[in-house]
């Protein structure tokens, strides 16, 4: 039975939990296999709304049960946090699994992700602070804590040690910061101990015997495309595989058990953070975007950069994630323009790229080659079916489709559960 991938197919934000959440009564794992508390998703039940940042999004599903994989990197209090959060507003989540092998954000680390963003000044990437990138580092580096080391001290001591000898002196002689001792590190993990005991376990081994009895289990990415550390944008990515490939190393699931890449895709393009953005708008109708599409970001609050739908991209992310299905997101959000502009292509310096320039240099100076597609102003929120919805809608779905290299299946037309329109069931 098969495991799906659901990923992100721009810079993030595309409505990848309210995607998920959509599937979760049709699955029996949601797996979160990359990134960590810098993911921010707002799914929208009803009149309830959560935003889940750790916590997988299918753990608002009752019966499926969320695993937070091995290459998520944890914040140990906001994962409590969270669990608290849901519990008090009635969410089980006594179901959710977190592998042995995952790394911890050390506080060190949190520390560090701020104090380098400021000390890079206008070279930063304007990252989320929640320490993912120095963790990710340390993993890198062989000197990471994982969540197995938490019940064995002095394995614990040993491997603090070894990471403090290293960053301790790098705190306070770079950064003229105040380096945690190593006995307050272990002790404030050691602290966490006994109560994540029970979500603990080997959760590759778990999904591959829930595969092996025809059980469905969806991989949920956080971030996406152009923030893969291999293939976005980089420097000004995250610093772990947000693409397909990454839900195998992430989770364990061999690339053989997997048979559909689901992307989510927002029908116009936003981005949080440093870093190129071709298609961005400076005007008003960037902050048409902003105000239609409520584009804050569900971690930080910072507002988002916001502009048109770039096809150049999708393909990429078609090409990239091997994607069998797209879901076009947030469609209601373009509701009363006049124009919709696509874009279709690059011009770098006089020379046309259909295909995303593998050069960095031409990507930061690529400017959008425009079509312009007619608007609508019908509201489309109350529409399910392909039909209802207005010519024009109707052609800017196709049109989009036809330059994206994968069928759309589903469209967006609205935050809550119900509100969408679907072409071909995803499962
Ligand atoms: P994620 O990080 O990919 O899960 O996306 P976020 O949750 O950060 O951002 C997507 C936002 O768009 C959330 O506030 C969703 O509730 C909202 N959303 C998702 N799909 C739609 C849609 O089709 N229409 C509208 N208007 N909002 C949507
Ligand atoms: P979801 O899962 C949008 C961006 C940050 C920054 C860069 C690196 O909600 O789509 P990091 O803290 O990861 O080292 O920051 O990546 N970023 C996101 N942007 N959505 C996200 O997650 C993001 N997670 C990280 O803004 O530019
Ligand atoms: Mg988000």
């Amino acid at each position: 039975m098969p495991a799906i991938v659901i990923v992100g197919a721009q810079w993030g934000d595309e409505g990848k939990g309210k995607a998920t959440d959509h599937l979760g009564s049709r699955v029996d794992y949601v797996v979160k296999f990359n990134g960590g508390n810098n993911a921010g998703h707002t799914v929208v039940i009803g009149d309830e709304k959560y935003a889940l940042h750790l916590l997988p999004s299918g753990i608002l599903t009752a019966g499926c049960t969320p695993v937070i994989g091995n290459g998520v990197v944890v914040d140990i209090d906001v994962l409590f946090q969270e669990i608290d959060g849901l519990e008090a507003r009635g969410i089980d989540t006594g179901r959710l699994k977190v592998s042995a092998n995952a790394h911890v954000i050390a506080d060190y680390n949190r520390t560090l992700d701020k104090v380098t963003e400021r000390f890079l000044g206008s070279r930063r990437i304007g990252t989320t602070g929640r320490g993912i990138g120095p963790t990710y580092a340390d993993k890198m580096n062989r000197i990471g804590i994982r969540i197995q080391d938490l019940f064995d001290e002095k394995i614990l001591t040993q491997k603090v040690e070894g990471a403090l000898d290293l960053k301790g002196q790098i705190l306070t002689k770079v950064y003229n910061r105040r380096a945690p001792s190593v006995d307050q590190t272990v002790e404030e993990l050691l602290g966490h101990a006994d109560r994540l005991a029970p979500y603990v376990c080997d959760t590759a081994l778990l999904l591959g015997e829930a595969l092996d009895r025809d059980e469905v289990v969806l991989l949920e990415a956080g971030q996406a495309t152009l923030l893969d550390v291999d293939h976005g944008t980089y420097p000004f990515v995250t610093s772990s595989s947000a693409t397909a490939g990454g839900a195998c190393t992430g989770s364990g699931i061999p690339p053989t058990r997997i048979d559909q890449v689901i992307a989510i895709v927002k029908a116009y393009t936003t981005r949080v953070g440093e870093g190129p953005f071709p298609t961005e708008l400076d005007d008003d109708k960037g902050e048409f975007l902003r105000k239609q599409g409520w584009e804050y970001g569900t971690t930080t609050g910072r507002p988002r950069r916001c502009g048109w739908f770039d096809t150049v991209i999708a393909r990429y992310a078609a090409r990239i994630n091997g994607v069998t299905d797209f879901v076009l997101t947030k469609l209601d959000v373009l509701t009363g323009l006049e124009q919709v502009p696509v874009c279709v292509a690059y011009d770098v310096d006089g020379v046309r790229h259909d295909e995303m320039p593998v050069n960095q240099t031409d990507f930061h100076h690529a400017v959008p080659v425009y079509e312009y597609l007619p608007g609508w102003f019908e509201d489309i929120s109350h529409c399910r079916t392909f039909e209802e919805l207005p010519p024009a809608a109707r052609d800017y779905v196709e049109y989009v489709e036809a330059r994206s290299g994968a069928r759309i299946s589903v469209v967006g037309v609205g935050p809550e559960r119900e509100q969408a329109v679907v072409r071909h069931p995803l499962r």
